[in-house]
């Protein structure tokens, strides 16, 4: 089998069969395929597309391509959940906690923050001792003892999405609906989890802009998930604007504690119960009513808070400082951002605001860049809202006192007001099941 008939017959509008598709995984993990050429073959797969059994021979030939997480010894309780990514998007620190007060095991590996889009895994190391990397078998037993471990991706884990994504983020072949559900899903099956529960994000702060853009690529990975043998469920949440207040490290742990004291109801709430419920209905096969009944349970009887502090002290992280965390902490500069006019909120540029969090040291431009965990936003105002002229809509926490003015710029150019309020859009566009 030649690599250039697989790219000729691709180009020419075919479909290509397993071990096709399996000798192109295999020949670019092992070097013998060159990048010019799997480049070649993913701007075809950009541009014609793939069938649904390719797709999921794609993803399959990829969660093998390394490691497969065993997590066999948990039944069917084993529960993950993924987020397309976004800003201020810190659900992960508070469904885990939740569904492992319920019963379910969260073993899950996530990622570090890149451009605009903030990772679970800088998160948690904004938690003052806590740790993201462990070997396998302190992770399962972890997960056995508190019901959620949650470390960087770790291992010989999916070497083909490693380096396809890497090629794929330099040859314009990122937004393609086949090779994004294929990196996804075949990092989610390679980690194991029996019940898996994607948070498809749509808008200006999202890869996929519109719902129904979002809708067709969750269709994908939930039909490819099933065909691969697990329990599948999706939401298309909105990401028009960030989720919650907080955006940046130390802020987004604190606001995530807040959410699971009962002490804050807003969009994040509503999105963490619907991401909740989805995911203990697929764990503990009850119904939808059922599993929300539980998931507000936990988080109004302070179980899942008293998880989340487990965890933290089973990382190695204080649980104490989660009390006394302040808003602003560690932080030298709290820089307000006025209205420049009366009137309402109509639109975010969601992408700009998460930028603005990266001028001010919360994300990072390059993967080796440092970050600061106390910098960030909290987001006040937000599209529907009224303001005032001269009103504050926000507030800028840093330690470089030259990003305040750059990121505060940024940050007012990313809003639109108008002088009528919007008309109001959903927060959970669709549930795909
Ligand atoms: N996230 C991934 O992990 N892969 C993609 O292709 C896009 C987003």
């Amino acid at each position: 089998m030649r690599m250039y008939d697989i790219i000729l017959k691709k180009r020419n509008g075919g479909t290509l069969t397993k071990e096709e598709i399996a000798c192109f995984i295999d020949g670019y993990v092992d070097g013998s395929i060159p990048d010019y050429q799997a480049s070649a073959l993913c701007m075809a797969i950009f541009f014609r597309g793939m069938t649904d059994e390719e797709t999921a021979a794609l993803t399959d030939c990829m969660a093998r391509s390394g490691d497969m997480l065993d997590l066999s010894r948990f039944g069917d309780r084993t529960v993950d959940k993924h987020s397309t990514g976004g800003v201020g998007d810190k659900t992960t620190l508070i469904v885990a906690p939740i569904v492992a007060s319920l019963g379910g095991k969260v073993a899950k590996m996530s990622g570090r923050g890149l451009g605009h889009t903030g990772g679970t895994v800088d998160k948690l190391e904004a938690i003052p001792g806590m740790k993201v990397t462990m070997e396998r078998e302190d992770f399962l037993r972890q997960v056995e003892a508190v019901g959620v471990a949650v470390i960087g991706q770790s291992g010989n884990l999916t070497p083909a999405d490693k380096k396809l994504y890497a090629l794929r983020d330099v040859t314009a072949t990122v937004d393609s609906i086949p090779l994004i559900t294929s990196s996804i899903m075949s990092k989610k099956l390679a980690a194991g989890s029996k019940n898996i529960v994607l948070d498809v994000k749509a808008g200006s702060g999202a890869f996929m802009k519109t719902p129904d853009d979002a809708r067709i690529l969750a269709r994908n990975m939930v039909a490819i998930g099933k065909a691969c043998g697990r329990n599948m469920a999706a939401l298309i949440t909105d990401m028009s604007r960030p989720l919650g207040e907080a955006v940046g490290n130390t802020l987004e742990v604190i606001e995530a504690a807040q959410v699971l004291r009962g002490e804050s109801k807003g969009d994040l709430y509503d999105v963490c119960v619907a991401l909740a419920t989805e995911m203990t209905m697929l764990f503990a096969g009850v119904s939808h009513a059922e599993a929300e009944k539980q998931v507000v349970g936990a988080i109004e009887s302070g179980a899942a808070y008293a998880r989340m502090k487990e965890w933290i002290a089973a990382q190695g992280g204080d649980p104490a400082w989660l009390e006394r965390a302040k808003t602003g902490d560690g932080a030298a500069e709290a820089v307000p951002v006025l209205s420049p006019a009366d009137g309402y909120i109509t639109a975010m540029d969601t992408e700009a605001i998460g930028a603005a969090a990266v001028i001010l040291g919360a994300g990072r431009e390059k993967k080796e860049d440092a970050i600061d965990y106390s910098a960030g936003i909290i987001v006040g105002k937000k599209t529907g809202d009224a303001v005032r002229k001269g009103q504050t809509i926000a507030c800028l926490y840093t330690n470089d006192p030259a990003a305040a003015e750059p990121a505060a710029q940024r940050y007012l150019d990313a809003l639109t007001i108008g002088a009528e309020p919007p008309e109001k859009t959903d927060l959970i566009f669709d549930i795909i099941r």
